[in-house]
This record gives C-alpha cells, structure tokens and sequence, in this order.
C-alpha cells in the first residue's frame, strides 16, 4: 500500500485528477468506480475543471457506484445516483446511462445486487476506484464485521455512519434511511487500481487502522493491505495516528 502525505485536499485532489487524466489519456473507455461523500468532491471539482480545459473527455467512459441507499424517492436530492450526478458526472461529458449504482428501490434485492455484479463484469471490471473511509473503518457501506468476502448486498447503517451523515439531511438523524446497497470488500477489491483519500482528524483513528493494524473484518478498510495496487492519499490530520 502506498500512502502519500499532502498538506490539503487541494494537493489531493491535483495528485488524484493526474491519475485519473493519465488512465483516459491511455484508455478513454475506462472504468472508473466512484465515491460520493464530502471526500471525494474537491476531486470532481478538479476533474470538471480540466474536462472544461479540454484535457480530459469521459465521453467514452463509464462509471459504477459503490453504494445507494435503500428506500429514497427517485429524486431525492440525497439518493446517491443524484448526488454523483449534481457533483461530478452531470458536469462533465460523462453520458448519464454510462453512469450506474445498485437499485436502492428495487423489490427484489437479491436479483438487484446480482444484477449489479454482473453489470461491473460486463464492463470489463473498474480500473480505478476512488474510496473514502467511514471514521468506524468502512469503506462503501461495507460496515465494521463486514465480510473479507462480500459481494454487492444489503446492509443495516450503523447508528454512528447515520449520524456522520445527518448532516446532509439537514442534521436530522432519523431522515437517515437505516439500509443501503453496496458493494462488498470483494467487489471493491476487484478493481484495478484503489485510491482512497482521507482528510481531517475524525478519520485518524481509522486511518492508522487501514495502514497500520491487523487486517480485521472490524476495521473493513484494512482488506486494502491485501490489494496490490493501492493508494491512501490523506492531509495531515488524518495522518496524524500514523507511526
Ligand atoms: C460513499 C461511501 C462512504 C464514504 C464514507 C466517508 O459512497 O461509500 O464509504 O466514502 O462514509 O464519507 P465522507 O467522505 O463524507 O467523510
């Protein structure tokens, strides 16, 4: 794993754009995997800003999220597929049906998560997966006592991402939905390349667990060790528990 240390999330965001020109500069049809949450948005903003430069065109790529919540409206602002498309993928060339997640209101979520397994195959795997980190240790929604091995599935949020998250639903915890949609570990770790950003001292703890502690179905994140290509890119904060 290699962790890159960067005064902000400004740095962040240039070293991750680099990456990202650099793969559709070489594969314009590439894959990419994308992250919603706070982490990941001075990203996009970097990426919008060098498709608007002329440098970059997703016109050919696709993209997958990690996760949706189960039970949202179809244009609630919060529903994952509305938020990446607010904060990134309607902002670029990037087509709208090139863009999926997992059917947060399907009825039949088995055949829905089996779906979106097969959909992320059929497009040849992702190639770069951006990735934030839960301040309990998740990554997508693959919560702490997820399995090493999980597939895309339901899952119960813990009271503590509920309330890291309230504050996109005006503060209010119970306008949380209590379940989500996500890709496993496994389906996560099947991506080519993992970069994961992190920023601020919430998130140290579980930090120093993803680099630095035994790999634990209790700290998810930790599965990364595991992965050959994989990038942690934090500021000072949250590198702040690192030995
Ligand atoms: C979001 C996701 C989550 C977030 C994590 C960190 O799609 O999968 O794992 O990356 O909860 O959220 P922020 O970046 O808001 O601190």
């Amino acid at each position: 794993m290699e962790v890159v240390i960067q005064p902000g999330s400004a740095q962040i965001a240039s070293l991750v754009a680099d990456a990202v020109e650099r793969l559709l500069t070489e594969t314009p049809d590439a894959v990419l995997g994308l992250a919603t949450g706070s982490s990941p948005l001075a990203v996009y903003d970097e990426l919008v800003r060098r498709h608007e430069a002329g440098r970059i065109s997703f016109a050919r790529a696709r993209a997958f999220l990690l996760d949706e919540y189960v039970g949202l409206p179809a244009d609630h602002p919060e529903r994952y597929r509305n938020v990446i498309e607010k904060a990134f993928t309607g902002r670029v060339d990037l087509p709208s049906e090139h863009v999926q997640g997992p059917d947060g209101s399907a009825q039949d979520v088995p055949a829905a998560c089996a779906a979106y397994e097969e959909a992320i195959a059929a497009a040849g795997g992702v190639d770069l997966q951006l990735l934030g980190i839960g301040s309990d240790g998740h990554i997508a929604f693959n919560e702490p006592g997820s399995s090493l091995a999980s597939r895309t599935r339901i899952k119960t949020l813990t009271r503590q991402t509920r309330q890291d998250n309230a504050r996109f639903f005006g503060g209010d915890v119970d306008a949380v939905p209590h379940h989500c949609l996500t890709q496993g570990l496994a389906t996560i770790m099947s991506a080519r390349h993992l970069v994961l950003l992190a920023t601020g001292s919430a998130k140290a703890e579980a930090v120093h667990q993803l680099v630095e502690g035994p790999v634990s179905a209790m700290w998810p994140a930790t599965v990364m060790q595991h992965h050959p290509h994989a990038t942690v890119l934090l500021d000072g904060a949250a590198a702040s528990r690192l030995q």
